[in-house]
């Protein structure tokens, strides 16, 4: 395997606790019995990593333009996260909210700062903070609003992706993650992304909020224009409901900011976190919210035995301090630039377009060249691992924590695969 020339890190942590001693290719073959097949994994068994890098069971070194879809958003175990882990582990995992924890409200304190924004509910998936979120909002349409009982709507873009609950793909526009699935929630309009004349026509007296991504990562690094998301929220203000924003793949440095709704300096009603938010190491979502918005949550009414649980909470405060630095937003923006030159010069080399927002890049390979998945096949053999979000489109989101040569390294192995 010829991989990128950067060394991986010399101190690889000591062998986990795990006595797996099996081959990769006998561990894949192992999974087919014994392992759902809802996801297509590209054939590597990742056994270690550190930082940009990921090293299979073979000891082959990788480097990882994924970051886990932007929860590894910092690398593979960065130290500051890592040492706050270990930090909880041995004191505190677990309360539940029957009691309170101490580490809780100063994650709270920390991201409503980073924010903007007066309140959180702490939840653990992305998908449980969309579904908090839907709850929210109809709550609030009823109690504040005045909608009446029931008919409370939520207005959300074609091309969504916002998680895999039955309520979520009920307004999914993506028939793979629909069929089977029904009976479906109602209370939902789709619009066209990117289109404010379709969202205002579809807003009426039932609307409780409009949900979207500032940036439909899943369906390939979609950008709207310059305009829309402060569109979405003048509209949103004008029409009296709620603007949520998930940001959950877009959020916490991936673009260049701290948020993607940053770009055009707008703040929602409602912030939806996730990913990036536990480090890549425990899962921690957020609903982050003005006050008189998640107010209308009391005791009973919603709640997770893990939300809030102070491992989480201490892994979480670690994440934040460090987007407070400003280094890692820096980084992304920096290098994205770096990205979107090389990009710019494949164009028409394989690569048909792409969209760059800070370090997340969509790119459209020729399809003539290749599906998205025989191009990451190609790219895996290359020692960079990448992932294909539908058709001929990939999408390059490595950990913030890149170096410009590991980035002009990976970029060089696109390069490559597609000459
Ligand atoms: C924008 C967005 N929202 C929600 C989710 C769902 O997050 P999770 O997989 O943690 O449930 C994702 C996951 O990719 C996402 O990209």
């Amino acid at each position: 395997m010829t991989g990128p020339t950067t060394p991986a890190p010399s101190s690889w942590p000591a062998s986990g606790s795990a006595s797996e001693t099996r081959s990769s290719a006998r561990l894949i073959l192992a999974e087919a019995p014994v392992l759902a097949h809802n996801y297509h994994p590209l054939p590597v068994v990742v056994a270690r990593a550190e930082g940009t890098w990921v090293q299979d069971v073979e000891g082959r070194r990788y480097l990882d333009m994924l970051a886990g879809y932007s929860a590894l958003n910092f690398g593979h175990r960065h130290p500051a996260l890592i040492e706050a882990a270990h930090r909880q582990l041995d004191r505190l995992t677990l309360t539940s909210r029957a009691f309170h924890n101490d580490q809780l409200v100063g994650f709270a304190e920390r991201l409503a700062a980073l924010t903007g924004l007066d309140m959180v509910l702490p939840m653990n998936t992305g998908a449980e903070a969309v579904e908090s979120a839907v709850k929210v909002a109809r709550k609030w349409a009823y109690e504040v609003k005045g909608v009446a009982p029931d008919r409370a709507t939520i207005i959300v873009a074609d091309g969504n992706f916002h998680g895999r609950t039955t309520t979520i793909v009920s307004f999914s526009t993506d028939e793979t993650a629909r069929a089977g699935f029904g009976p479906f929630t109602p209370g939902f309009r789709v619009v066209p992304y990117n289109d404010l004349a379709a969202l205002e026509a579809a807003v009426d007296e039932t609307t409780a909020a409009v949900l979207i991504e500032p940036i439909q990562g899943e369906a390939g690094v979609l950008i709207p224009d310059e305009g829309y998301l402060a569109g979405v929220r003048e509209l949103t203000r004008r029409t009296g409901c709620l603007f949520i924003a998930d940001e959950i793949q877009s959020g916490l440095g991936r673009t260049g900011r701290t948020l993607a709704v940053d770009h055009e300096s707008v703040v929602p009603d409602i912030l939806l976190l996730g990913k990036a938010l536990g480090g890549g190491i425990v899962p921690v979502s957020a609903v982050v919210a003005r006050r008189e918005v998640l107010s209308v949550l009391r005791p009973g009414e919603h709640g997770s035995t893990f939300g809030g649980n102070p491992l989480s909470a201490a892994v979480g405060s670690a994440v934040v301090d460090l987007l407070a630095t400003g280094e890692f937003q820096r980084r992304a923006a920096e290098l994205g630039d770096v990205m979107d030159r090389v990009l710019a010069a494949l164009t028409g080399a394989g690569v048909t377009s792409y969209r760059v927002r800070g370090l997340w890049a969509g790119v459209d390979i020729d399809p003539a060249l290749g599906t998205g998945r025989q191009i990451s096949e190609r790219l895996l053999a290359e020692g960079v691992l990448v992932k294909d979000t539908h058709g001929s489109t990939i999408r390059l989101a490595p950990p913030l924590t890149i170096t410009e040569e590991e980035l002009r390294s990976a970029l060089g192995a696109l390069k490559k695969v597609l000459g």
